[in-house]
Parts: C-alpha cells; structure tokens; sequence
C-alpha cells in the first residue's frame, strides 16, 4: 500500500505495518497493517474486543506494540510519548470522551488547545463549526447531553491541529438524528486536509463517511476495502467471523 508519491509530498501520513499488541498474554491486535493519507478517512470496524481501541490507543502512545512499526509522515514514532506525538500532529478523541465534568465546555477545549500547533482550528473556529457550543460555552460539560458531550470532545481534539484525528466510537449511545449532527464536522476537517482514523460501531454509518473500510476479527484483519467494493455478506462474515457464501448459487458437493 505504499504510494512513493504520496509518501514524498507528505500526503500519506500515518501507517501501521505488521502491529502486533499484547495485554498480558492476549494478543489483541495481530499484524495489522493500514495507512491514512491527508483528507482520508479510514473506518476500523469490528465486534466488541476485536482490537479496535487498542489499536487507536497504541497509535496515541498509550500503549506499546509488541513488535511492527507505526510511521507519521515517514517518520518512526514508536518511540514516542503521547505529547510528542500529539505535537506532530495525532490527536485522539478517546472511548468514553474522557471530558471535565466540572470544568465548562471552552475550559475543556481549552486542554486541547495547549501546547497546539498554530492552524485553522482556533476555539473560534471550533465554535463555527459547532456553533451552539458558543452560546453554552461557560456551562459546565457534566450538565450536557452524551452527543454535546461527544462533539467537545471531537471540538477539544481539533483545536490542537491534527494531521490525524483518531476517534474511538464516534455515535455509541447516541440516537441517530445527534449521530447525523456529529457527523456534520466531517467534512470541513476533511477539506482542511486532516485525515481522520475512526472506530464505529454502526457500520452502515462507517460504509457512508469513509473512504475505506477495516475489519478486524479478534485482532487480526479480517476485511479491507473502500465501501463501494464491499458487499453486505462479505462484511457480516468478516465482523462476526461467519462462513461468507457468495451469492452464486449453490454448487453440488
Ligand atoms: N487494559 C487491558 N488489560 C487487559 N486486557 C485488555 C485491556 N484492554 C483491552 N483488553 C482486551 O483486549 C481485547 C481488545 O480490547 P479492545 O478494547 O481493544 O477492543 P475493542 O475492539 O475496542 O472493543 P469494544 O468494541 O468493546 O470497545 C479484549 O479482549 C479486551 O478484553
Ligand atoms: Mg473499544
């Protein structure tokens, strides 16, 4: 998958090749290899413990891999700690959001903003593109609804000015018309050139908004593909790790 274009004029920027992670003795990630080049948005699909945060967490740096590589602009980053790598560029929005409850929506994309790299994605910014977030900016963020809470944390991820957004289960809990307004950010990130990782657990959601697909089945790779290649039952075997029958019909033994 590597593009020696793309690799040159920085466009292809984060790549994991042969990732292998460990807890303990479980091998919950196995040899997975991927890319996401600038304005990409790769979605990891998979059933629950398939690997799926682990991988994002050990890309951010808080995890280490057992053995393969994870390059950022042709660079080795394995090495380092999170804050070096959210400086290069990688941010990632956590399972669970990990918000302040107690602090207020701007003081909490405040943290996202420290230490950032200079770019589009000031607060102000932040609020153009979720413009409520203004108006209720000095209520605390315990008082806010799950997908409130979830776009400061997505507002929170981009002020620091990624090159790459990692987002670990963007609608989980959340009903389906908050889903499509979450979504509404996608595609001016896109258009900044950021390419976005994301961890999905609607994957009907996942086949509309990425541009390829990625399926992992207890840590390994079980399908990739850009949604249009993809078909259903091919999906459904790879995520639930079922026997797939193409739909030919059906040969005698
Ligand atoms: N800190 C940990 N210590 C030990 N085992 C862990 C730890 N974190 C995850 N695991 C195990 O690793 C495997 C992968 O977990 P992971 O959280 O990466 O899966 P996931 O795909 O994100 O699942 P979900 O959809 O439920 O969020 C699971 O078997 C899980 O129990
Ligand atoms: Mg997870």
């Amino acid at each position: 998958m590597s593009d020696p274009a793309a690799e040159s004029t920085g466009l292809h920027r984060l790549a994991v090749a042969n990732l292998t992670i460990h807890h303990g003795q479980l091998r919950a990630v196995d040899d997975v290899s991927f890319s996401v080049g600038a304005s990409e948005v790769l979605a990891i699909i998979g059933a629950n413990g398939a690997g799926k945060s682990t991988l994002l967490r050990t890309i951010a740096g808080l995890h280490t891999q057992t053995s393969g590589s994870i390059t950022f602009e042709g660079e080795e980053i394995s090495g380092l700690r999170t804050f070096r790598r959210v400086r290069r560029g990688i941010s990632l929005v956590p399972e669970g959001r990990r918000l302040f409850p107690s602090l207020t929506l701007e003081e909490n994309i405040q943290v996202g903003a420290q230490k950032a790299a200079a770019g589009f994605f000031t607060i102000d910014a932040a609020y153009e593109l979720f413009p409520w977030m203004h108006e209720r900016r000095r209520q605390r963020v315990g008082q806010l609804s799950g997908g409130e809470q979830q776009a400061i944390a997505i507002a929170r991820a981009l002020v620091a000015n990624p090159k790459v957004l990692m987002i670990d289960e963007v609608s989980l809990g959340l009903a389906p018309i908050v889903i499509e307004r979450i979504y509404e950010f996608l595609p001016t990130i896109v258009a900044q050139g950021i390419g976005v990782l994301l961890v999905e657990q609607d994957v009907s959601q996942a086949l509309a908004v990425a541009t390829r697909v990625h399926c992992l089945l207890e840590g390994k790779t079980s399908l990739v593909g850009a949604p249009s290649e993809l078909s259903p039952g091919a999906i459904e075997a790879a995520y639930f790790g079922t026997t797939h029958s193409p739909s030919t019909p059906e040969e005698s033994p």
